[in-house]
C-alpha cells in the first residue's frame, strides 16, 4: 500500500495511502493523533473524505456522475425512479420479480396516518413546504413505532423504505393542497411514481388531472437526476445525525433541513426568484453578472459553482435540454428560460467565472421544468428532497452496514481565552455583542 510522510518536529511519520475504485487517493489519518498529537484542519471538509462509499462516483473533472457505477445521463433517460431508487438502495438493478413487489411495496405504504392531518389543519397557508415536509416527516417516528432497524430486521427496514419513499410524495401534495385551501387527493393504485404524485398534486374531485406523458417522463428524470450525490452537505448531515444511532426517519428529517439552505438544495427556488427579479426589474444581464463578480455585495448568481464539478455538472446539461424540450412541447415561450440561457452564455464567456471554474449545476435550470409542470416556486426543493430520499437512505444503510461503526466527532483547534478565573458582577464591563460573532 502506497505511504505519505509527514515531518513534524524533527520526526518523520507514516500513514497508509487508500486508493480507491476510480483512483481517487485518500491519506488515512485515523492514527494521526495518536502518533503526532496533530489533528487536521480543512474548513467546509474541502479535502477530507468522511467515509469510503460504493453508492456515487463523481468526477468533478470530467463532470461524470454514476450511480452503482451507471451514467446518470443513461439512468436518466431509460430507467424509472422507483428502479433506481432500487439500484442506490439494494446495489444492483432489481430484477422484474424484484421491481414489481419494491413497487407494490411503495404503493401499499403511501397513505400517512389519518391524525397526522390534524397538523395539516393547524398550519397557516404561508407555511413554508420545506419547513411542513421536515416537520412531518419527523412525525413518522411517532406514529410508526418500528423505526429501529438496529436488529438488521430486513423486513423493518425494507418497510420504513417504501414508506418514507412513498409518504414524502403524499406529504408534500398534502400540503400544497392544504395550502391552496383545495380537498386532499388520495395516491391512486396501479400508477407510476410520477403520475401518482401529478394526479393528488393537480387533479380535484371529480375533475381527474390528464396527465401529459412528457411531463411524467420530465418529472421521472429531475427526480433520477436528484437521486444521490455523494457526500454532499445533506447526506453527510444523514450520516453524521444517523451515527448517533438514532431511527431513519429524524436522520431524513435532519437531511431535509440542511437541504433547504439556499447554498444547497434551496438554490432551485433562489434561481427562479433571481430570474423573475432580473425579468421584472428589467435589470440587464450584464449588470448580473457584474455584480455577482463583485466582492463588496453578497449577489451570487445562484445556481452557479459546486465544490466538486469544476467542469459541467452533467445534471445541468441534462435539465437544460429537458427544459427546452418540455417549453417547446407545451408551446410555452418563458422568459425566465432566454435569461438563464443569456446568463449562462454570458457568464462562461467571463474570466471571473472561467478562472473560478464556476458553471451551471443542477439547480441552474430544474426550476424551469418544475415551472413549466406547475409545482409553486417554494415547493421546488421539496422536490429535490423527493428525488434525494433514496440516496439519503442508501448513505445510511451503507453507514450502518460498515465495520467498524462509529459515531461521527470531529475534532477542532481551540482559540478562545486562556483559564480565567471567575469575575464578580460588579467587576464586570459591558461589551458588544457583535464582538462575540466575529471569531
Ligand atoms: C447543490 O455538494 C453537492 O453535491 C450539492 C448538490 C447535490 O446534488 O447535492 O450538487 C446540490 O447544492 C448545488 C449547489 C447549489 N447552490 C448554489 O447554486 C448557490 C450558489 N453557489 C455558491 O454559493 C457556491 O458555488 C457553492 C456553495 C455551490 C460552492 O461553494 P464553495 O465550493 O465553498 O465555493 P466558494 O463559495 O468558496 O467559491 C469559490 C469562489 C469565490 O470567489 P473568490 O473568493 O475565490 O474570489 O467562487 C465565487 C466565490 O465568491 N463563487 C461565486 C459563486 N459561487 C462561487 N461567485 C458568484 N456566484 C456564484 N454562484
Amino acid at each position: 500500500m502506497a505511504e505519505a510522510e509527514i515531518k513534524l518536529d524533527g520526526a518523520t511519520y507514516t500513514l497508509p495511502v487508500f486508493v480507491g475504485t476510480e483512483g481517487e487517493k485518500g491519506i488515512e489519518i485515523s492514527s494521526l493523533r495518536a502518533k503526532t498529537g496533530h489533528v487536521t484542519l480543512d474548513i467546509g471538509y474541502q479535502n477530507t473524505g468522511s467515509c469510503k462509499s460504493a453508492i456515487t462516483f463523481i468526477d468533478g473533472e470530467k463532470g461524470i456522475l454514476r450511480y452503482r457505477g451507471y451514467p446518470i445521463e443513461e439512468l436518466g433517460t431509460q430507467s424509472s425512479f422507483v428502479e433506481v431508487a432500487y439500484l442506490l438502495i439494494f446495489g444492483e438493478l432489481p430484477t422484474g420479480d424484484q421491481l414489481r413487489a419494491f413497487t407494490a411495496r411503495i404503493e401499499q405504504s403511501s397513505l400517512i396516518h389519518e391524525n397526522m392531518h390534524a397538523f395539516f389543519n393547524t398550519l397557516p397557508p404561508s407555511a413554508h413546504p420545506m419547513a411542513v415536509l421536515s416537520s412531518t416527516v419527523n412525525m413518522l417516528s411517532i406514529y410508526y413505532q418500528s423505526i429501529f432497524v438496529d436488529d438488521g430486521n430486513t423486513e423493518t427496514f425494507e418497510m420504513i423504505v417504501a414508506r418514507l419513499l412513498s409518504t414524502i410524495r403524499t406529504i408534500a401534495a398534502f400540503s400544497y393542497k392544504k395550502s391552496i385551501g383545495e380537498p386532499l387527493m388520495y395516491p391512486q393504485p396501479n400508477m407510476s411514481y410520477s403520475s401518482n404524485f401529478l394526479t393528488m398534486m393537480f387533479s380535484k374531485p371529480n375533475i381527474p388531472h390528464e396527465i401529459d406523458p412528457d411531463v411524467e417522463r420530465a418529472l421521472e428524470t429531475l427526480l433520477i437526476i436528484h437521486a444521490d450525490h455523494e457526500q454532499n452537505c445533506s447526506t453527510s448531515t444523514v450520516r453524521l445525525v444517523g451515527s448517533s444511532r438514532v431511527n431513519l426517519y429524524s436522520s431524513i428529517c435532519a437531511g431535509i433541513c440542511a437541504l433547504w439552505g439556499p447554498l444547497h438544495g434551496g438554490a432551485n427556488q433562489h434561481v427562479i426568484e433571481m430570474l423573475e427579479n432580473i425579468h421584472r426589474q428589467g435589470l440587464s444581464v450584464k449588470d448580473c453578472v457584474n455584480l455577482a463578480k463583485d466582492k463588496d455585495n453578497s449577489f451570487k448568481l445562484m445556481g452557479f459553482g459546486h465544490r466538486v464539478y469544476k467542469n459541467f455538472d452533467p445534471r445541468a446539461k441534462m435539465t437544460k435540454d429537458l427544459a427546452k424540450k418540455l417549453l417547446s412541447k407545451k408551446q410555452v415561450k418563458d422568459p425566465l428560460f432566454d435569461i438563464a440561457l443569456e446568463l449562462e452564455d454570458m457568464a462562461l464567456r467571463d474570466e471571473f467565472f472561467l478562472e473560478r471554474k464556476l458553471y451551471p449545476n443542477v439547480d441552474f435550470y430544474s426550476g424551469l421544468i418544475y415551472r413549466a409542470i406547475g409545482i409553486p416556486t417554494n415547493m421546488f426543493t421539496v422536490l429535490f428532497a423527493m428525488g434525494r430520499m433514496p440516496g439519503w437512505i442508501a448513505h445510511w444503510k451503507e453507514m450502518h452496514d460498515t465495520v467498524p461503526f462509529k459515531i461521527g466527532r470531529p475534532r477542532q483547534i481551540y482559540i478562545g481565552e486562556k483559564e480565567r478565573k471567575y469575575m464578580p458582577q460588579s467587576k464586570r464591563k459591558t461589551f458588544s455583542l457583535f464582538n462575540i460573532f466575529k471569531s
